[in-house]
């Protein structure tokens, strides 16, 4: 397995494979957990070459959030992603990437991307579709695969490769969680001892929601009692919002595939989680 910190030798590498071979492309930003390597695992099912690209991107953190003390761990994702026989590791530094941040070219998906999350973290998705779109031309994979757990993400770059026209399918991967429940996010080492137990309440709270939901309660009666009972647990909720699951607008009653959307902080850690059931 190689790790290419250039863009030029990445695309020397990649040009000749291309004709014959299919690539599946893994974005992430490192400090790989078994959430990651799952969607490894799908790269590897679905292609012959899989690229993992490892890059602390600037332009998703706002100057407030914690770009700087982003867990760092290269040495030790490159031997996972190798004990994974990935082909190729891009590790990009962040002066090839954006020589000049302020004047970088943005991408963005206008409406979606301030909602939800966007609205309480403003940077975050002009950011992740900037640098998904600048590796999508680096990487220029026929698939590319991302985790359920950051559904809007998901469905935000699914938006852009539609609107953009980029020739590439986007695949999605069910969130892996903890045996509590919990989420699995590079975020979660934040949590203190008595946050690690109580961080499975969102969890939980988005299970008694879809129940509450499904005997017919009414979607404000759900959301205040949830959020009454993520504060009783020390969480400050930043929202909970029920969603059509296939366009992400505040769900009514004639959506019937429906996801929550919850985030959360607890302490000093911000975390997310969404569930998807359906209505019928
Ligand atoms: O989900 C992530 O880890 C990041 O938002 C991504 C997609 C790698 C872009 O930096």
């Amino acid at each position: 397995m190689k790790d290419i910190k250039k863009i030029k030798e990445l695309r020397e590498i990649l040009k000749p494979l291309k004709h014959k071979h299919t690539i599946a492309f893994v974005p992430t930003m490192g400090n790989l957990h078994e959430g990651h390597l799952a969607l490894v695992h799908k790269a590897k099912e679905i292609a012959d070459i899989t690229v993992v690209s490892i890059f602390v991107n600037p332009l998703q953190f706002a100057p407030s959030e914690d770009f700087s003390n982003y867990p760092r761990t290269l040495q030790e994702d490159i031997k996972k992603l190798s004990k994974l026989n990935v082909d190729l590791v891009f590790s990009p530094s962040a002066i090839d990437l954006y020589p000049n941040l302020e004047e970088h070219t943005k991408v963005s998906v206008p409406i979606l991307s301030d909602e939800y999350c966007g609205r309480f973290r403003p940077s975050l998705f002009d950011g992740v579709t900037t640098i998904v779109a600048t590796l999508f031309n680096i990487v220029q994979p026929d698939s590319a695969v991302f985790g359920e757990k950051d559904f809007q993400q998901l469905h935000i770059l699914k938006k852009m490769v539609e609107d953009l026209a980029f020739p590439i399918q986007i695949i999605s991967v069910p969130t892996v969680r903890e045996q509590d429940g919990l989420a699995m996010s590079s975020r979660n080492q934040y949590l203190n001892a008595d946050e690690r137990n109580v961080a499975c309440e969102i969890y939980k709270i988005l299970h008694a929601m879809q129940d509450d939901l499904l005997q017919g309660r009414p979607q404000a009666e759900t959301i205040m009692d949830a959020t009454s009972h993520l504060q009783k647990k020390n969480f400050s909720v930043d929202y909970i919002s029920i969603c059509d699951k296939k366009t992400l607008v505040l769900a009514n009653t004639d959506h019937k595939e429906i996801v929550i959307l919850i985030a959360a902080w607890l302490g000093k850690t911000r975390l997310i989680d969404n569930l998807s059931f359906s209505l019928l």
